[in-house]
This record gives structure tokens, C-alpha cells and sequence, in this order.
């Protein structure tokens, strides 16, 4: 059987911070408040365009890789916040990576996006469709913002990440997965003016209100997460000491220490960097991916249990086996351009922009 290993990660956080004590300057909140109900000091946020910050992490996931734009057989972008819905946001990849004529598509499940996304790569991988294949949580949601919205504006950051799938012999990669969606549950976060039911109606574009019920949410992320969690397990013939390590999505410190708990896995093996960026929505597990590997948290062999769940609402879990290597062969030099701006300019840009009704901007993707 064909396996889809994965060789290559790479992250790109823009330099932009954005800390509570700067969300209290014009929202009514508290560094206090935001660490205790979601364990985040702090968020990124973006002065460049999402196709800008996945190309980054693409190119580091790719130098890991010891590949080339050129070998890639299939692009899938995980996102929701898109730069242009036509052409999608893969294409743009495909040609900022020198990948000509390869397969080139985003998938869209909000927060769990990237881990879908690893879903239906290795699928292609397996039945022999393509040989390598880049996956890419990535995600722009500062322009989306509704920065007047306490409930919403405290939780969210920007950011990307990426790895490199190559068809295998060894059984390593995506091993087992459980993919779902409460749809009965999808009114209960909803983002108002993001999306074709709000073309043409002379609203200005960024101009978004937030339907966001955050306790019901946190019950169902808790619920399906779970639940993801036991199949996986259960079909695998595993238990919670099985796993080396779980890797989650990571949108509240709280919600993460609740699915462990029902999973039975100790906060020990447990990554967490929810602290920094916040919810990075498809971007979280990839970055989080990334950086538990640069910290040494994940050797040779170990198994990875990687819950998530997102708008939709959608839910997921994914059994990892990594493989041998767990450190990059090569290092990129692709860096972001500098920002003269602190995270906290880029959201007043942000909000000055909404209020005088900006013309929709023409970019090159
Ligand atoms: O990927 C999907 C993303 N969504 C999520 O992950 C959200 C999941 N839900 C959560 O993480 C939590 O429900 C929240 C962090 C959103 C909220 O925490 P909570 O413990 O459920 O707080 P709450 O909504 O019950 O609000 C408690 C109080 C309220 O005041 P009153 O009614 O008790 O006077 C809120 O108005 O906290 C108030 N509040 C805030 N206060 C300061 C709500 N947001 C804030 C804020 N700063 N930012």
C-alpha cells in the first residue's frame, strides 16, 4: 500500500503583534479577562495578503522537503478567508511556487480546513492520482474582523503553514481519520458579509458582523472533538497512552484542557501555543505542527492525534505516524517584506479603512 509521508513543514507568522493590553486601548476588555476564559497574551496580524504569507511558508515547507515548486503534483489550500474566491487561492500558489500545471485547489471548513485538507491529499496520494502534494492552512481573518465586537475581537489571529506530502512505502503519514459536521449546528457562527449572499448590496467590503455564540460553540467543540478523538482511537485499536503527542486545534486553553481530559491524555503531551497567536483558524494546527518540531517535542516514529473543529460546524481528528526525520533538510531564504506598523497600527488601519467605505483593492495574487 502507498502511504503519504510527510517530508517537509514550514510557518510564516507576520511580524505584526497584537497583545491584550493593546485590544483594552479600544475595546472593553483586560489582559485578565482574555487569559483567563481563553489562555491568549497574543495574536499576529497581517500587513500583507493571505497569498503572500502562504507562499512563505510554502517555500520553508518545501526547502524542508528538499523539493522544488516543480514537483508538486497537487496544491490543496486550507483557508476560509481567501484573497479572491475566482481564481482560488491555490492557483496563485501554484504560480508564486514555479509549479506548473499541477493540480491546484482550496478546501474550505473553516478552522479544521488544513486538517481536511491533509485528508483529501493523502486520499489522492494513495490511489495513485498524484505523487507529492502540499497542504496549507493558511489565513487572513484581521480584514474580516468586526474590531467594535469584544466577543470576537480578542480570539483571533493571522497566520500560515505548510507541509509536503510524498507517496511511501513506510507506513508513516496520515494513518486514520474521523471527519464530521454538526450542519444543524451552523447558525451559530456566522460571519455577516463574508460571502456571495452579501454581493452587490453596497456594503463595504470588510464590513462584517459577527453571529457568535460562544458557550454553545465551546460545548459543541468540546463534544466533537471528543468524539473524533474515541473513533480514531478506537478504530486504531489505541489507547490515550498510545499517543506521543496531541497536536490541537488551538482556539481556547480551556477548550484544549477539556478534550485531553476526555481523551485521557495528561496536559504533559499536549501541545499548546494558543498563548501567541490565538485562533488562527485553519492555520493553528499546521503552526502548531511546526513549532512543536522545532521545540523537539516530536521524535522519530511518534504518534500524533491532531483534533479540530471550525465554523460549519465541522469537526475532525487525525492519527498521525511521523516518520524518521524531524528535522528540515534545507532552510529558504523567502522572508516576508519588513513592517514599519506594530499590530496594534495595522487594526487602527484596519478600522480607519472600514469607516470610509475603501474601494474594493485590485492585488496580484
Ligand atoms: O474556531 C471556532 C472559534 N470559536 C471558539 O473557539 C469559541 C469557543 N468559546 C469560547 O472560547 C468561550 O465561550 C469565549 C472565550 C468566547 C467566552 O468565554 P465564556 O467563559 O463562555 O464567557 P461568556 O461568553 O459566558 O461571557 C462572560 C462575561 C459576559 O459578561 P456578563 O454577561 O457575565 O456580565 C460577557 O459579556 O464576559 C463578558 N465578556 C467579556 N469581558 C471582557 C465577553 N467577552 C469579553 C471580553 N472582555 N473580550
Amino acid at each position: 500500500m502507498t502511504h503519504a509521508s510527510i517530508v517537509g513543514w514550514g510557518k510564516c507568522l507576520p511580524p505584526g503583534v497584537l497583545s491584550n493590553d493593546d485590544l483594552a486601548t479600544f475595546l472593553d476588555t483586560s489582559d485578565e479577562w482574555v487569559m483567563t476564559r481563553t489562555g491568549i497574551r497574543t495574536r499576529r496580524i497581517s500587513h500583507v495578503s493571505l497569498g503572500e504569507m502562504a507562499t512563505v511558508a510554502a517555500k520553508r515547507a518545501l526547502a524542508c522537503a528538499g523539493l522544488a515548486g516543480r514537483d508538486l503534483g497537487l496544491i490543496v489550500v486550507g483557508t476560509t478567508s481567501y484573497d479572491d474566491q475566482c481564481p482560488n487561492q491555490a492557483s496563485g500558489l501554484q504560480r508564486a511556487l514555479g509549479a506548473d500545471g499541477c493540480a491546484a485547489m482550496d478546501v474550505n471548513t473553516a478552522c479544521t480546513s488544513f486538517l481536511y485538507g491533509l485528508s483529501t491529499a493523502t486520499a489522492m496520494i494513495r490511489t495513485g492520482v498524484v505523487r507529492t502534494a502540499l497542504v496549507v492552512g493558511a489565513e487572513l481573518i484581521s480584514p474580516f474582523m468586526d474590531w467594535r465586537n469584544r466577543d470576537v475581537a480578542v480570539l483571533f489571529g493571522d497566520g500560515a503553514a505548510a507541509v509536503v506530502l510524498q507517496a511511501s512505502e513506510r507506513d508513516e503519514g496520515l494513518q486514520l481519520e474521523k471527519l464530521g459536521c454538526y450542519g444543524e449546528a451552523r447558525e451559530i457562527l456566522r460571519i455577516h458579509g463574508m460571502g456571495g449572499a452579501y454581493a452587490n448590496q453596497g456594503r463595504v467590503l470588510g464590513d462584517t458582523s459577527w453571529q457568535f455564540e460562544g458557550q454553545e460553540i465551546f460545548k459543541k467543540a468540546v463534544a466533537g472533538m471528543s468524539l473524533a478523538c474515541e473513533d480514531v482511537l478506537s478504530r486504531a485499536g489505541l489507547t490515550a497512552d498510545d499517543i506521543d503527542l496531541v497536536v490541537p486545534h488551538q482556539a481556547n486553553q480551556r477548550i484544549i484542557e477539556f478534550v485531553a481530559k476526555r481523551a485521557g491524555v495528561p496536559m504533559e503531551r499536549v501541545y499548546v501555543n494558543v498563548q501567541r497567536y490565538g485562533n488562527m483558524s485553519a492555520a493553528t494546527v499546521p503552526v502548531a505542527l511546526c513549532e512543536a518540531l522545532e521545540e523537539g517535542r516530536i521524535r522519530p516514529g511518534a504518534r500524533l492525534l491532531m483534533p479540530a473543529f471550525g465554523g460549519g460546524l465541522t469537526f475532525c481528528a487525525h492519527l498521525v505516524r511521523w516518520g524518521e526525520r524531524t528535522t528540515p533538510l534545507d532552510t529558504s531564504d523567502a522572508e516576508l517584506p519588513p513592517c514599519e506598523r506594530s499590530g496594534l497600527q495595522l487594526v487602527h488601519d484596519l478600522m480607519v479603512r472600514k469607516t470610509r467605505g475603501a474601494a474594493v483593492p485590485t492585488h496580484d495574487a
